[in-house]
């Protein structure tokens, strides 16, 4: 297939870009940056452009089979400063390219959209993808949107998609130095001899979910025919089981060693309690499981980190 990638050359972009290489799909990669952490690869059509810059996602998405929309102008824990630019930038560009996508006759749009905002503060855990949705950040509110713009495009016009509601991905290529992703961020610090920050007591618990497995549910969803088995177009993506951040620190420091300083900071209001995914729906219709324990997962993304010889 020949595949578009937004935001390919991001964390989450990357990984899955290096997947759909290794299955022979032919990939182009819009991007309004170039990858942090690596050269162009040879074999990829790369296309820099602003992703809410109508003419140039139409000419991106002019030719392909399958759009991954992975581009994202805010996060959880700044969206609340500026919902205005977040509704503005990321569902404004989204129906752009919908449209684009049904004029294209695009065979499938798989958004990544949060598991971890989406629902609010939970009722239950592990989280079903019938689980209310009230939002406690604007990030979460869009990312609901652009679920309901997707679920309409496929009413008025055919357009096949597949929401993946994404938990929290750790692993290779995850920015150390980013505004999110307690893993790579903590990695990072213990790389440079900083002691680790953690906002609140570290009882916070979250799913971690290896990158290697996460893409792979990404290209599983794209494969996936909802008419063909009446099957749902939203998933829950995560392992499916929580650790606190403190746990977290405990599994990191069986990695790295025991010589990992923690200071303990102010909680931040966006941060619910606790969010662990249930992901029985995307077993059964993706054919997915998660694979990496936390453990190796880790072990992995120290070794990538300690290449980057961070100083
Ligand atoms: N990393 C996580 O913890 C996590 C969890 C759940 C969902 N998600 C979602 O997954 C997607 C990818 O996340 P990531 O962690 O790889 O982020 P990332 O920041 O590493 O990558 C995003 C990429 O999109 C590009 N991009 C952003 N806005 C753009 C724009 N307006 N025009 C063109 N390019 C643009 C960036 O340059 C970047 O390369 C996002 O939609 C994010 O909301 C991430």
């Amino acid at each position: 297939m020949k595949a578009l990638v937004i935001g390919g050359n991001g964390f989450i972009g990357s990984n899955l870009v290096d997947l759909l290489l290794k299955n022979n799909h032919q990939v182009r990669i819009f991007d309004r940056y170039p990858n942090r952490f690596r050269a162009p690869l040879q074999g990829v059509d790369y296309v820099v452009g602003e992703f809410s810059n109508h003419g140039e996602i139409a000419e991106a998405v002019a030719g392909m089979d399958w759009v991954f929309h992975l581009a994202c102008t805010t996060l959880p824990q700044t969206s609340n400063d500026d919902p205005v630019y977040d509704i503005h930038s990321n569902i404004g560009g989204t129906v752009q390219l919908l449209q684009e996508c049904v004029k294209n006759k695009i065979k499938k749009v798989v958004f990544i959209s949060s598991g971890g905002t989406i629902y609010g503060v939970p009722q239950t855990a592990p989280i079903t993808e019938d689980h209310p949705t009230e939002p406690i950040c604007s990030y979460g509110i869009t990312k609901l949107a652009i679920e309901k713009y997707l679920h309409l495009f496929h009413w008025l016009h055919g357009l096949e998609y597949v929401c993946a509601r994404l938990s929290n991905p750790y692993g290779e290529l995850q920015n150390p130095d980013a505004k999110q992703g307690a893993v790579g961020v903590f990695l990072g610090q213990i790389a440079r001899h900083q002691p680790i920050t953690i906002w609140g007591d570290g009882n916070v618990v979250r799913d971690y979910i290896y990158i290697g497995d996460t893409v792979k549910a990404l290209l599983c969803a794209a494969e996936y025919d909802p008419e063909k088995v009446k099957g749902p177009r939203v998933f829950n993506v995560g392992f499916g089981q929580g650790h606190s951040l403190n746990e977290l620190v405990a599994a990191i420091k069986e990695v790295v060693g025991p010589q990992v300083e923690v200071r303990y900071t102010e909680a931040r209001p966006v941060d619910v309690p606790v969010n662990v995914l249930d992901i029985s729906r995307a077993r059964q219709y993706l054919n997915w499981q998660p694979e990496v324990t936390l453990k190796d997962g880790i072990g992995k993304s120290w070794d990538w980190i300690n290449s980057l010889q961070l100083k």
